[in-house]
């Protein structure tokens, strides 16, 4: 019930936002504009039912009361925030990006301030609401799922622009996680079309480590995990508006890297020749091997397990031990 008032006033909203984009001389001159700017092709805004929220207060807020919208709702729904006894547009200004479940619903949207993001914040997102349920979004599901099918690939980027410039450039079966560190459940909808999931995210140390905090998770999932880093303060939808959608496909085919192992190979970066860091990173090693689900995926824990000793320079057997200590550990 609650349910319903939500996509309803979502759809209506998305019409509105899309209307002032392609239609009013301040989304067009302000909006419309500056994501051409960025690349964008009409094609593909309307494919995403982008849109534009005007800057002036309340221009949402008197449209849908005027069509007898509930206000409560509105407020839920974190379309309309009251400021001073006063309902106000939350998203002035700001370019809307709707967020879809996999049946093509609105469940919510991301707003973005117009250039640079000297205002901050850059983004603001709907509040979790009977609908938008933050930990369970996949940005970029409804629109990639025929696609991940068919590859038996997910591509996992950061931000909705990544998603957009890729698909725009033909690579279709792409989500973001919105930003947030990966949830279980954000897994557990991947695992639903494919078990490959390759992780594309900044070359920079927060990318780094927002990735590797995904992995224990993501092999508990039986997921096979590989990952790409963006080179120099890039990201996937920069990169991809400067070096082309084929050299982009190209950087990609030559620079997945296991996850496992480009994990091992950071940990001992770090170790160096500290003998008690090593012996640190050997345990990591070994706790991680023991998230791999065994019923399903024994033969690859060996494998790894051959691969990880031979990279520390330690013996398979003793590494084998450690592994099934640690996997004792978590029954
Ligand atoms: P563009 O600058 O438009 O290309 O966006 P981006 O996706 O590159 O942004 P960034 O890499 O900074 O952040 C990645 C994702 O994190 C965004 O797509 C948002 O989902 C989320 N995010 C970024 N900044 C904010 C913020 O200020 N608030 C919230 N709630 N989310 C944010
Ligand atoms: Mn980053
Ligand atoms: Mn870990
Ligand atoms: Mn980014
Ligand atoms: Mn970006």
């Amino acid at each position: 019930q609650a349910a319903d008032s939500l996509y309803i006033i979502n759809n209506f909203a998305q019409k509105f936002f899309a209307d002032k984009l392609f239609n009013s001389d301040e989304g067009q001159s302000v909006a419309l504009s500056y994501l051409e700017e960025r690349g964008f092709r009409d094609d593909i805004i309307k494919k995403f039912q982008l849109g534009y929220n005007p800057q002036e207060k309340n221009a949402l807020v008197k449209e849908a009361l005027g069509q007898q919208f509930n206000i409560d709702v509105l407020v839920k729904s974190g379309l309309v925030v009251n400021r001073y006894e006063e309902p106000v547009d939350n998203y002035r200004g700001r370019i809307i990006f709707p967020i879809h479940n996999n049946s093509g619903k609105i469940i919510g949207f991301g707003a973005r301030v117009i250039g640079k993001a000297d205002r901050a914040p850059k983004y603001i997102n709907t509040p979790e609401n009977e609908i938008y349920v933050k930990s369970k979004i996949l940005y970029g599901s409804y629109f990639a799922r025929h696609a991940i099918d068919k590859n038996d690939e997910c591509l996992l980027v950061e931000g909705y622009t990544d998603v957009i410039s890729l698909y725009q450039a033909g690579i279709e079966n792409v989500v973001a996680s919105g930003g947030t560190s990966l949830t279980i459940d954000q897994l557990k909808l991947i695992k639903k079309y494919t078990n490959n999931l390759t992780i594309i995210y900044d070359g920079d140390a927060a990318g780094v480590k927002a990735a590797l905090r995904g992995l224990d998770m993501a092999l508990e999932e039986s997921l096979n995990v590989k990952l790409v880093l963006i080179p120099d303060k890039e990201d996937p939808d920069s990169y991809v508006n400067k070096v082309g959608a084929d050299q982009f496909r190209e950087f990609i085919k030559g620079n997945k890297k296991d996850f496992i192992l480009f994990q091992l190979e950071v940990m001992l970066r770090e170790a160096g020749n500290d003998v008690s860091k090593k012996n640190d990173v050997v345990n990591h090693v070994a706790e991680t091997l023991s998230k791999i689900n065994r019923a399903e995926d024994f033969t690859k824990q060996q494998e790894y397990i051959r691969q990880c000793s031979s990279i520390l320079k330690i013996d398979e057997l003793g590494l084998t031990n450690l592994v099934n200590k640690y996997k004792r550990d978590q029954l």
